[in-house]
C-alpha cells in the first residue's frame, strides 16, 4: 500500500487544472449501459473508482475502448450481475441496477457492504424501484431484481439521495408514462447525469431542483459527452491554497456549483478572483479566521468537503464547528489530524475545533476518500514530515494529487510500498 511523506511548510502558488468529476462519470458511465450505440466520454478522471466501473461494465458485457483523451462504451450482449468482488470496492456499482432494470428486465447486484463512513444502506434506491414495478429479493448477499418493463411512477424519497436519485433517473428515461421524483437530490453531479441523458434523447425536465419529471422514450441515442469538472477536487485545492498561505489559480474550475464552499472560506479570509467563467484565483487576504460548518444536501455545504474545511480550522484563529448531517460516521479524520497537533473535540454528530498555532508532522493512517485529503491537506501546512499511509483511499477520486501540488510547490514524495 502506498503511503506519501508530505515536507510541510512551503506556500503553494501557481496554477493547477481541476480534472472531470467522479461523482458524475459514475452515473453518466453505468447510463451508457442503456445506449445501445455506444458513447463516447471525454473529461473522464483517471481514478481508482473509474477503472473499477469500467471493469464492471466489461463484465456487464460492454466494450470498452480507452483511447487517451476519450473513453468509447459500447454495451452488447448484457449480462445481469454485477459480482461482489466489484460491488464491495465500491458502494456506487449500485447505480447499474437502474439501467439494468431498465434494460434487461433483470439485475442481480451483490448488495454493497457498509463503509468507513457508515452503514449506507439502499433502501430509497428499491423503494423507487419497486414503485416502478420491479421486485427484489436478497439472496447470499445479492439483490435479485425483476420486472416486466418499467412503469413510471410518482416517487417521494424520504431523504435527497444522490445515488437514489440517480438509479430512478436512469430507470425512469426508458419507462412506459410519466415518472416524478419528488424531493430529489439537487447535485451538480445529478444535473450533469441529466443533461448528458437528454442529450441522448431522454424527455427530463426539472433536473437540479427538488421534483424532477421524466417521460419515458423507447430508447436513446448513441452521443459523445464531456464529463462535468470535479467542484470537489476544486474546493480541496482551494483549502490547499488557504493552509499554506499560498496563491493558486484553478482553470476548469465550476465555479457556479462552489456558492457554499466559497461562501465559508471567504469568511475565514480567502480571497477569491474571478478570472474567467472557470478560472479562478484562490489568496487569503488576512489570518485565516474559524466559522461553524454545517454539511446539508445540495445546495448546502457538500459533506464531502467536510474534513478539508476541517483541516484549515485546525490552523484558524479561534474556535468553530463542524456539525455532520449527512453521515453517521464521517469524522475518522480527525483522530489522526489531532496526532498531527490539531485541538479537537467530538460529541455525537458535532466536532469542535479550536485553532492552534501550528501543528507538527507525523505518520497518519487514511480511512476513507476525503480524510486521507485532509491529511495531505494538514500535511502540506505541518512543520516537519507528515506520512500519510493507505493512500489507496486518496486514489479513488484524485488523479494525481501528489503531481499537481509538487507542480505548484509542494514537497510530497509518493513511497510505493
Ligand atoms: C453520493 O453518495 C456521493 N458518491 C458521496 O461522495 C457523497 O458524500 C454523497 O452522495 C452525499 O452527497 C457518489 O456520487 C458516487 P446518498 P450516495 O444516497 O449516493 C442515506 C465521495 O467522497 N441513504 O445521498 O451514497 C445514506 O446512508 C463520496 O466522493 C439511505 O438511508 O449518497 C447517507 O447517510 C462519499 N438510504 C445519506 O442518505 C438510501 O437508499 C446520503 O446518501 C440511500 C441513502
Amino acid at each position: 500500500m502506498d503511503k506519501l511523506i508530505i515536507e510541510g511548510g512551503y506556500p503553494l502558488k501557481g496554477e493547477i487544472t481541476i480534472s472531470g468529476a467522479k461523482n458524475a462519470a459514475l452515473p453518466i458511465l453505468m447510463a451508457s449501459l442503456m445506449v445501445e450505440k455506444g458513447c463516447t466520454f471525454f473529461n473522464v478522471p483517471q481514478l481508482r473508482d473509474i477503472r473499477t466501473t469500467l471493469n464492471l461494465l466489461e463484465h456487464l458485457g460492454c466494450e470498452v475502448e480507452k483511447k487517451e483523451k476519450s473513453i468509447r462504451i459500447t454495451p452488447h450482449a448484457l449480462k445481469p450481475e454485477a459480482p461482489y468482488d466489484l460491488v464491495r470496492t465500491m458502494r456506487a456499482s449500485i447505480l447499474c441496477l437502474g439501467p439494468l432494470l431498465a434494460v434487461l428486465g433483470e439485475a442481480k447486484v451483490a448488495l454493497p457492504g457498509g463503509c468507513a463512513i457508515g452503514a449506507r444502506p439502499v433502501d430509497l434506491h428499491l423503494k423507487g424501484l419497486e414503485k416502478m414495478g420491479a421486485s427484489f429479493t436478497l439472496d447470499e448477499g445479492y439483490i435479485l431484481g425483476r420486472c416486466k418493463k418499467l412503469q413510471g411512477a410518482h416517487i417521494y424519497f424520504d431523504f435527497p439521495t444522490v445515488g437514489g436519485t440517480e438509479n430512478l433517473l436512469m430507470a425512469a428515461v426508458l419507462a412506459e408514462g410519466e415518472t416524478i421524483l419528488e424531493n430529489a437530490a439537487r447535485e451538480p453531479e445529478v444535473v450533469d447525469l441529466a443533461n448528458f441523458l437528454i442529450h441522448c434523447g431522454a424527455d427530463i425536465k426539472g433536473h437540479g431542483t427538488s421534483i424532477i419529471k421524466v417521460r419515458g422514450v423507447k430508447k436513446l441515442k448513441a452521443k459523445e459527452y464531456k464529463i462535468m469538472s470535479d467542484r470537489i477536487e476544486a474546493g480541496t485545492y482551494m483549502v490547499a491554497a488557504a493552509i499554506t498561505q499560498g496563491e493558486l489559480i484553478l482553470n476548469q474550475c465550476p465555479i457556479h456549483s462552489l456558492d457554499a464552499v466559497m461562501s465559508k472560506l471567504t469568511d475565514m479570509g480567502v480571497g477569491f478572483e474571478i478570472l474567467d467563467q472557470d478560472k479562478v484565483k484562490v489568496k487569503p487576504f488576512q489570518e485565516i479566521k474559524s466559522v461553524d460548518v454545517i454539511t446539508a444536501p445540495y445546495p448546502g455545504f457538500p459533506t464531502d468537503m467536510q474534513a478539508q474545511i476541517m483541516a484549515l480550522m485546525c490552523l484558524a484563529q479561534g474556535a468553530g464547528t463542524i456539525k455532520e448531517t449527512i453521515f453517521e460516521n464521517r469524522f475518522m479524520h480527525v483522530l489522526e489530524l489531532v496526532r498531527l497537533g490539531a485541538d479537537i473535540r467530538l460529541s455525537k454528530d458535532t466536532a469542535f475545533i479550536r485553532g492552534v498555532k501550528a501543528l507538527k508532522g507525523a505518520p497518519v493512517m487514511a480511512s476513507d476518500l476525503r480524510a486521507s485529503a485532509s491529511l495531505v491537506l494538514a500535511g502540506l501546512a505541518a512543520k516537519g514530515k507528515t506520512e500519510v499511509r493507505r493512500v489507496y483511499h486518496l486514489d479513488r477520486g484524485y488523479e494525481n494529487m501528489e503531481v499537481k501540488l509538487n507542480q505548484v510547490g509542494a514537497k510530497i514524495k509518493r513511497i510505493k510500498e
